[in-house]
C-alpha cells in the first residue's frame, strides 16, 4: 500500500515535467538558451554566424577590458578558482573585504556585503530584514529575486501600481499605521528601462516610516556620478536604507552586493540564510568587479559612450515608429503587445544577425509582450547602422 502510494506520486511529478506546455513550446520554438560559440565584445558567433549582441547587460562594455581580464587571471593564479565555502565559515578572504570597502565607499555607505549572484543579494536584501507580521509595499513590476525575497520573509505584501507615488500613498494610507513597513523598488526597471520616481516615492516612504530597499542592478554604472547609481543621481542617499544590485551588468563580472549602514549589514550577516549557507564570491569574479569599479572612476569615456549610443539608438527606434515603453535608460524594450507579434519580429532580427531576447506574458504584464534590448558602450557606429537596417526589416515582417 505504502509503496503504491509512493510510486503514484513519483509518477505524477514525472508527468508534470513531461507534459508541461510551457516547456514543450520552448523546445519547439527554441527562443531561449542559445549557446554562443564565441564572443568578442558585442560580436558573438551563433550556429556558425556572426551576430551583434543587443541584449547583454554589459552596459559599460567592460567585459573584455584588458585590465579586468588581467585582474581575473591574476586573482585565479594567486587564490585558485574557488572559495569552496561560505563567508561565515571557511570562504572569507581579504579580497572580499577590500571589494566591500570599495563598493561601500563608492555608494556612500558604511558597509557592504557581496554574494556569488545578484539574485542572492537582492533576495536577501528583502528576506533578511522583513518577517512575519511586517508589511512590504512593493512596486508591481519588481524583479523575480525581490518577489522571492518577499515570499521567503513571510511578511504580508501590498503591491502598488508601477512607479506610481499616488498609488503608493493610497495603499499605505489603507494599511495599519503601526505595522513595521518595508518599501521595495528598483532604481531602473530592468524590462521597462524606467527610472524610479524616487524623490516623491522616498518622501512618502519617509512619512510612513518605511525601511526602503532599492535594487539598482540596472542603475549602477549607468546613472549618477561616475555611475554611482539611481540614488546618487537624485542626491537621495540618506533616504534609502539598503541598495542592492548585481555585478553581472556594468561591473562586467558575476555576483551581487548589499550596501547599507554597518549595523544593517552585520544583521544580514547573522540572519540571512542566502548569506550564511552559500559559498562566497570567487577570486576571479571579485577581482574583475574591483578592476571594473576602478575603471568606472578613472575612465569616464565608457559612460559617455553608453549614453551617446543610447540616444542614437532611441532616435532610430522612434523613427521606425516602435514603442519603447518610454524607456529612459540603455535598457530599451520594444513593446509589440502579443506573442504572435513578438516571435516574427525576434526571428527577423535573428535572421538579420541581431541577437535579442523575447519577453512574453506572464514575464511581462499582459499586452506588454516585448523584445528586450540593451545598449552597450561597446556598440560601434557600424553596428548601430546594421541594427537600424535589421529593425527596419523586422518592422516590415509585422
Ligand atoms: C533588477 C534585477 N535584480 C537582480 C538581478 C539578479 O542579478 P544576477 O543576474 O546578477 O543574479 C537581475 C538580473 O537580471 C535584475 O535584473
Amino acid at each position: 500500500m505504502a509503496l503504491s502510494f509512493f510510486t503514484k506520486n513519483k509518477k505524477a511529478l514525472l508527468a508534470r515535467c513531461r507534459d508541461d506546455h510551457a516547456t514543450k513550446m520552448r523546445l519547439k520554438y527554441a527562443p531561449f538558451y542559445h549557446a554562443i560559440e564565441s564572443q568578442q565584445g558585442t560580436t558573438v558567433r551563433l550556429d556558425g554566424r556572426e551576430m551583434i549582441m543587443l541584449s547583454s547587460n554589459d552596459y559599460l562594455g567592460l567585459s573584455f577590458h584588458p585590465k579586468i581580464v588581467e585582474a581575473g587571471r591574476a586573482a585565479m593564479l594567486k587564490w585558485g578558482s574557488s572559495t569552496n565555502g561560505a563567508r561565515i565559515s571557511n570562504g572569507s578572504r581579504t579580497f572580499h573585504l577590500e571589494l566591500e570597502e570599495k563598493l561601500a565607499a563608492f555608494l556612500g555607505r558604511e558597509a557592504c556585503h557581496v554574494h556569488a549572484a545578484g539574485y542572492l543579494s537582492c533576495m536577501s536584501a528583502v528576506a533578511a530584514f522583513a518577517q512575519k507580521g511586517d508589511v512590504i509595499f512593493a512596486d508591481k513590476n519588481i524583479h523575480s529575486c525581490l518577489w522571492d525575497g518577499i515570499r521567503l520573509s513571510m511578511a504580508t505584501v501590498e503591491r502598488f501600481s508601477h512607479n506610481s507615488p499616488d498609488d503608493l500613498r493610497e495603499v499605505l494610507a489603507a494599511n495599519n499605521p503601526d505595522a513595521t513597513k518595508m518599501l521595495v523598488l528598483e532604481g531602473v526597471y530592468s524590462m521597462e528601462g524606467h527610472i524610479a520616481r524616487l524623490p516623491e516615492i522616498a518622501e512618502i516612504a519617509e512619512e510612513h516610516g518605511c525601511f526602503t530597499v532599492l535594487d539598482d542592478a540596472h542603475g549602477f554604472g549607468v546613472l549618477g556620478r561616475q555611475g554611482r547609481g539611481t540614488v546618487d543621481s537624485f542626491g537621495l542617499n540618506d533616504k534609502v536604507d539598503v541598495i542592492c544590485g548585481s555585478m553581472s551588468k556594468s561591473l562586467a563580472s558575476i555576483g551581487g552586493f548589499v550596501a547599507a549602514s554597518r549595523e544593517v549589514i552585520e544583521y544580514l550577516r547573522t540572519h540571512s540564510k542566502q548569506t550564511t549557507f552559500s559559498a562566497a564570491l570567487s577570486p576571479a569574479q571579485a577581482a574583475a568587479s574591483m578592476a571594473a569599479l576602478d575603471i568606472m572612476q578613472t575612465e569616464p569615456e565608457h559612460l559617455e559612450k553608453l549614453w551617446a549610443n543610447t540616444k542614437k539608438y532611441r532616435t532610430m527606434l522612434k523613427q521606425l515608429g516602435l514603442d519603447t515603453w518610454e524607456s529612459e535608460t540603455p535598457a530599451v524594450p520594444i513593446v509589440l503587445g502579443s506573442k504572435e507579434r513578438v516571435y516574427p519580429f525576434w526571428r527577423a532580427l535573428m535572421d538579420k544577425g541581431v541577437f535579442t531576447v523575447m519577453s512574453i506574458a506572464p514575464a511581462v504584464p499582459a499586452g506588454k509582450d516585448l523584445i528586450r534590448t540593451a545598449i552597450s558602450a561597446m556598440h560601434t557606429d557600424e553596428q548601430l547602422e546594421k541594427i537600424a537596417e535589421a529593425m527596419a526589416y523586422a518592422v516590415k515582417k509585422l
